[in-house]
């Protein structure tokens, strides 16, 4: 499969399916839902569906060691990367990496960009010295401080950023270039673009974004940063207990789906091939947006995100008009999240540029009609 797939909808698609620009969770790829459709009462010659079968079972054995083989073949992830499917969403890992890795009398540096990543801060501070290295609060975190600026401690034991702001649309276009390792919540741009490894410790995603339905957790966790992490910890949110073994019943249908979405991506041709269908849709949008003084983007134009592309209109009437017509024309999940007003279009993996494209041109009619 070629790109191309992305661009054209799978004949079997109910017409009635609509483009979606949901921040999460969000759209999924259409010939994944067919396939899983196509598999739920009876998964290959087990006889019931996948949700039916043992977490122990050969079967869902074979699920998970696919999906962990995918994921390692569209990273470039080595053997000293542990790969967990966990519950409990991003946001318990805003509290689990603070357990396991910030240390009693230390510190740990926070990037405050956004909503979640203030929450991230939050719930480490329950368990010890974790610093504000940075923020963009002053600005309705509408942009990525300067690395210049942030107040970092040379001795922390890691540095948390968010790469992506979901409610803002902010995100940062390269890793922080900071000494400690990094402790990364991908959730809004996991599998979207290429990492450079080396300077994570942790990457922790929802999969409701980018890889797949709510209800798994995906965390990355290399071996040697592991194996600094505080001692002892309760069970189940000790990283260690899950490296290694597998300790309770995970999410198994979600992991099933993600296991999917990883194999999509994969025939699509990786994070190379996606990446560039990304670029090209965050810069159509963008493009738009930019033409005319009628739409004006929220975020500030280095700091922009490929994954949530945030823009206000003239007035709050006009954006009330703007979701409501969008939907009617088939474009729906367009409304901003509270905290910016507006719009927000969430163009992730899944969704496809023909779905920018709609965008666009219900974009241009609005303007005309409305300008
Ligand atoms: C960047 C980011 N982090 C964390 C979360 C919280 O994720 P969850 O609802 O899985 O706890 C979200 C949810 O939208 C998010 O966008």
């Amino acid at each position: 499969m070629e790109t191309a797939e992305l661009k054209e909808r799978p004949e079997a698609v109910p017409q009635t399916r609509l483009h979606n620009f949901s921040a999460g969770p969000g759209t999924l790829p259409e010939a994944v839902l067919l396939e899983v459709r196509d598999e739920l009462p009876v998964y290959g010659s087990v006889g019931s569906s996948v949700m039916e079968i043992s977490h122990r079972s050969p079967d869902y054995s074979a699920i998970e060691a696919s999906a962990r083989a995918t994921l390692r073949k569209l990273l470039g992830l080595s053997e000293d990367w542990h790969i967990l499917f966990l519950g409990g969403g991003a946001s318990l890992q805003f509290h689990q990496t603070a357990l396991n890795f910030l240390p009693a009398g230390g510190t740990a540096d926070y990037i405050v960009t956004g909503t979640w990543a203030k929450k991230a801060l939050k719930e480490a501070a329950f368990l010890g010295n974790a610093r504000k290295a940075a923020s963009s609060e002053d600005e309705n975190f509408t942009y990525i401080p300067d690395p210049a600026t942030w107040d970092l401690d040379p001795n922390a034991a890691y540095l948390h950023f968010t790469s992506n702001n979901t409610v803002y649309g902010t995100q940062f276009h390269q890793e922080p270039d900071v000494a400690v390792p990094l402790i990364c919540d991908a959730s809004s741009d996991f599998l979207s673009r290429h990492l450079d490894l080396d300077r994570y410790g942790l990457i922790y995603a929802g999969a409701q974004k980018n890889i797949g339905p709510a209800g798994v957790t995906v965390v990355l966790v290399k071996e040697d940063f592991l194996q600094q992490r505080n001692q002892p910890l309760p069970t189940m949110l000790d990283y260690g207990t899950h490296t290694a073994k597998l300790f309770n019943t995970p999410p198994v249908f979600p992991i099933y789906m993600v296991d999917k979405v990883l194999t999509w991506l994969d025939r699509l041709g990786g994070i190379d091939a996606i990446a560039q269908v990304n670029d090209d849709k965050a810069a159509r949008l963008y493009g738009r947006i930019d033409r005319t003084d009628f739409y004006r983007g929220t975020a500030k134009v280095d700091s922009r995100s490929k994954m949530n592309v945030t823009f206000r209109l003239p007035t709050e009437a006009l954006e009330a008009q703007f979701v409501a017509e969008a939907k009617e024309n088939g474009l729906v999940a367009l409304k901003g999240h509270r905290s910016v007003g507006g719009i927000r279009a969430s163009i992730y993996n899944a969704c496809p540029p023909e779905a920018v494209e709609a965008l666009i041109a219900f974009m241009d009619a609005f303007e005309q009609k409305s300008g």
